[in-house]
């Protein structure tokens, strides 16, 4: 539970020491006054990564040189983020630097869902990939161990079917990657075709209190490729220049009433869809630590209508426990959550209560 967040030239908050309370805090306001910002921080201080925008640097205030964004849990632990313009982004926990970015990674469980989700059922197989590999590597450690030294075994592999392109490569220096990519590989995919498993139930369920008719969810880890090992498919990998085999090609099919979402859902199945399954992240969240981890809500309540907007947050303020939403009005949240939420109106980058 975070129990204080403090920036410093974060997007368009200059300083801000806001103390968080326990349950659900609605941020409400105008647009651009910096209510995705906020939540933007603790997302960053979850992931190392930024909800929006391709390049850290972006979340640096205009004419600053570096930003700071620091969460105080209870107990006392902090965990701080810190970047200076043209340098790595470093993270803290209690002070001492973590040795990667990448550490900071479940420290502070986080769900959020905001509409970049909508990509997890509208976009690309690589988006539902990021998907799994953000939640995988942040439940377990032992993840993002296998996905790291995946991802180094892909790029040297790769390096050599180009280089094998221009000149004779010594299979040898092939052998050695292969395997790496085999072992690391068959890793991923049994991580990831258990979490999908489980998440298809979970999402099954918060689904069906969130749709509208009896509508069933669920999802289906997809590999994309045959099998087979890479020592066989290197011929054909040089032709092209890449890996055509293995869990960086999969995907994720994610259906309703057992058809695609992404290709027969209509706007409203698709955005439910998504809502049901980063609620279901959050129980396999729950059911692995005990507790339900932080939930942020960007913009989620202005864009649904009375009916589902009043089943989201029955399902929220049921499920979650502590929750920042945004919204423009804070009359958008249900009456189960405005009821017991603190409101904190942000405006042009302050936070005032009420
Ligand atoms: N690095 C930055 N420096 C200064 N302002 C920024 C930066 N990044 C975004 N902004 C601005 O901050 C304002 C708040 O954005 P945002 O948090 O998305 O607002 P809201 O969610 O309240 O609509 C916007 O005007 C945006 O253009
Ligand atoms: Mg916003």
């Amino acid at each position: 539970m975070i129990t204080h967040l403090r920036l410093s030239n974060f997007r368009n908050f200059e300083s801000l020491d806001q103390p968080l309370g326990p349950g659900f805090t609605i941020l409400a306001g105008e647009n651009a006054q910096g209510k995705t910002s906020f939540l933007e921080a603790l997302y960053w201080l979850s992931t190392a990564r930024l909800l929006r925008g391709q390049r850290d640097g972006e979340a640096v205030r205009h004419g600053a040189a570096g930003c700071t964004a620091e969460a105080t849990l209870e107990g006392g632990t902090t965990v701080a983020g810190a970047l200076e313009v043209g340098a790595r982004k470093k993270f803290f926990l209690n002070g001492a630097s973590l040795p990667r970015a990448a550490d900071v990674m479940g420290r502070i469980p986080t769900v959020c869902i905001s509409m970049f989700d909508l990509a997890i059922v509208q976009g690309d197989p690589s988006d539902r990939r990021l998907f799994l590999d953000m939640e995988l590597s942040a439940l377990y450690p032992s993840y993002l161990r296998h996905f790291a030294a995946y991802k180094r075994a892909l790029e040297q592999r790769n390096a050599l079917l180009k280089m094998a392109q221009e000149r004779s490569v010594d299979p040898l220096a092939f052998e050695g990657w292969e395997e790496q990519l085999e072992l690391h590989g068959a890793e991923i995919r049994r991580f990831r075709e258990e979490y999908v498993a489980s998440l298809s139930s979970l999402s099954a369920l918060v689904h069906q209190e969130m749709a509208s008719r009896e509508e069933v969810l669920s999802l289906r880890y997809f590999v994309r490729d045959s099998g087979g090992s890479l020592g066989l498919t290197r011929g054909l990998d040089i032709a092209r220049g890449s890996t055509q085999v293995g869990p960086h090609r999969d995907d994720v099919e994610v259906l309703i009433d057992g058809t695609e979402a992404r290709l027969f859902g209509s706007q409203g199945q698709q955005r439910t869809a998504v809502i049901s399954l980063k609620l279901a992240t959050m129980e396999a969240w729950k059911d692995l630590l005990g507790v339900a981890p932080l939930l942020l809500l960007d913009d989620m309540l202005s864009d649904l209508d009375p009916v589902r907007r009043s089943r989201l947050c029955a399902v929220v303020s049921s499920r979650a426990s502590q929750a920042v939403l945004t919204c423009t009005e804070a009359s958008a949240a249900g009456a189960e959550i405005l009821g017991v939420a603190e409101v904190l109106t942000v405006q042009n980058g302050t936070v005032r209560r009420g």
